[in-house]
């Protein structure tokens, strides 16, 4: 899930000219030996549900409009178009899921007593929220400890957004357990959730937090941020946990299946990889690009000042039928466990598109390519610090929904994120991540990425 990517990286790129983080690394990708990467020390198993982002449930209505002026179209209420990847989380000794996320760096659980609103900021009951539980009880907790006189605001690429009070507690992962970590503790929710899900774990930059320093979280600003480090940064600080770097491995889920929860969707590993198949012939490490500290842009040179916000990579090119004929390299692409599609450059996706048989089509309505679900999916191939990692056919065609027939309506795995500026944040998803390992170096400020096994 890209934490408001464009609305608050503005607004935080700008606050982290305040707080100056180096840039300990080279810009040249080091491709021929990719970091030797031991078995992880904590290793959590990862579910998902169904689906639930605001931004696919908008797709899915305006689809339903598109195919149905009626709009008695039956989309379906399955795991099929959205995963969220979720585990479990223990905090002051209760436990919730929560989703995981690389593109957002707070970890937060709704409070309990929580009051729920729409999109537009109107009450609603608290169902309406989709909370898996009735939220975290801090006066429960024998470990919480208030953080007076500051609050937490959220916001993210999707509309959603959340504010309240903020809190240390002990917080704990897979096995891996920090005390005293600052926790989003939000009392006031926009969010729609899946019935499953009570919070989120952030895994990106303390740049990207949101934390300000005000009682009133509406006077959240740059001027007042107060940046702290998300819990995997406390974990390594702390000594919790060896190496400083955490692993995702993503399932594809069974994409065409009706079900609302899968058990094995893969794993969050600390310290090291998770248990499944490599390809190690195809990893390697590049650095992880930082921001400009003066204009937000990415650095494409190495600057001791840029700031860090996402897991984002200078990615050389994509390769696929005709790919040639187009520059295919661009930066400012993040890697993303929280948003489901890939969304590129719009004229890759466009060209990429424009290769299925038949063509997948634009709907300038949703601004989302559909394709047929039966389509022959072009071969395609991201290219990171000199190697190819090619993305499975399956990964290329979402199931949507169905028609007024019952007939599935499928959408394409990439879409346009817009052209290629700077100001556009561009998203490798899950689409991409379903056939990598990423492993995520903090401390070298680094990624390693390893092609998995044919699964
Ligand atoms: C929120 O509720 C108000 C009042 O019912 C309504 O006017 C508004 O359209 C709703 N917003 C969304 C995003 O549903
Ligand atoms: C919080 O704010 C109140 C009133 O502004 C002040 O009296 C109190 O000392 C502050 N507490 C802390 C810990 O800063
Ligand atoms: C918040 O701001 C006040 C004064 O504006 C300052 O004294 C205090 O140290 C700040 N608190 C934090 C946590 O930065
Ligand atoms: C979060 O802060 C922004 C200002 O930066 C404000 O407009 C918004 O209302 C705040 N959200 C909440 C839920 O308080
Ligand atoms: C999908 O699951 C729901 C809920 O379990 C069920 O009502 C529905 O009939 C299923 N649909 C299909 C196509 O299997
Ligand atoms: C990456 O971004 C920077 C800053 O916007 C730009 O100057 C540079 O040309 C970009 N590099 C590539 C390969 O797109």
């Amino acid at each position: 899930m890209v934490s408001s990517a464009f609305a608050v990286l503005s607004l935080v790129s700008a606050a982290a000219a305040e707080f100056h983080v180096v840039r300990h690394v080279s810009h040249t990708p080091r491709a021929l030996e990719p970091a030797v990467i031991p078995p992880a020390e904590f290793v959590v198993p990862i579910t998902s549900t169904a689906p639930r982002r605001q931004s696919k449930k908008t797709n899915l209505a305006s689809l339903r409009k598109k195919l149905s002026p009626t709009g008695n179209t039956a989309v379906l209420e399955g795991a099929d178009l959205d995963q969220e990847y979720l585990t479990d989380v223990t905090i002051g000794g209760q436990t919730f899921t929560a989703i995981v996320d690389t593109g957002s760096s707070d970890t937060w659980l709704i409070k309990k007593n929580f009051r729920c609103f729409n999109l537009t900021g109107f009450p609603e009951d608290t169902e309406t929220c989709g909370f898996g539980s009735e939220g975290f009880d801090t006066a429960a907790s024998p470990t919480f400890k208030n953080f007076p006189n500051v609050s937490f605001n959220i916001s993210y690429g999707d509309g959603e957004f959340l504010s309240g009070p903020v809190g240390f507690d002990t917080v704990s992962v897979g096995g891996l357990a920090v005390t005293q970590q600052e926790i989003g503790t939000p009392d006031f929710a926009a969010w729609n959730g899946d019935g499953v899900n009570s919070g989120l774990i952030g895994l990106a930059y303390a740049s990207l937090t949101s934390v300000f320093n005000t009682t009133d979280p509406t006077k959240a600003s740059r001027a007042n941020h107060i940046p702290y480090d998300p819990f995997f940064f406390t974990a390594v600080k702390r000594g919790a946990v060896k190496n400083p770097f955490f692993s995702l491995a993503l399932n594809r889920g069974p994409l065409l299946v009706n079900v609302t929860e899968d058990k094995n969707l893969g794993f969050l590993a600390f310290g090291g990889m998770p248990p499944v198949a490599l390809d190690d012939k195809t990893a390697v490490t590049v650095p992880v690009q930082g921001y400009s500290a003066t204009d937000g842009n990415p650095t494409s040179a190495p600057d001791p000042n840029a700031v860090f916000f996402y897991y984002t990579a200078d990615v050389e090119g994509y390769t696929f039928p005709g790919s040639t004929k187009l520059n295919t390299k661009n930066n400012n692409t993040i890697l993303d466990s929280g948003t489901t599609l890939n969304y590129l450059p719009s004229a890759v996706a466009e060209a990429y598109n424009a290769q299925f048989v038949p063509k997948a089509t634009f709907d300038e309505e949703s601004g989302l390519y559909f394709v047929d679900c039966k389509a022959k999916v072009p071969p395609f191939s991201v290219k990171l610090g000199g190697k190819s990692f090619p993305i499975d056919a399956r990964d290329q065609i979402l199931l949507g929904g169905t028609d007024d027939d019952g007939k599935p309506i499928c959408i394409s795995g990439t879409q346009s994120g817009g052209e290629d500026t700077p100001e556009n944040v561009f998203i490798l998803g899950d689409v991409f991540l379903h056939n990598v390992v990423s492993t995520f170096d903090i401390k070298a400020n680094e990624m390693t990425v390893t092609r998995r096994k044919k699964y």
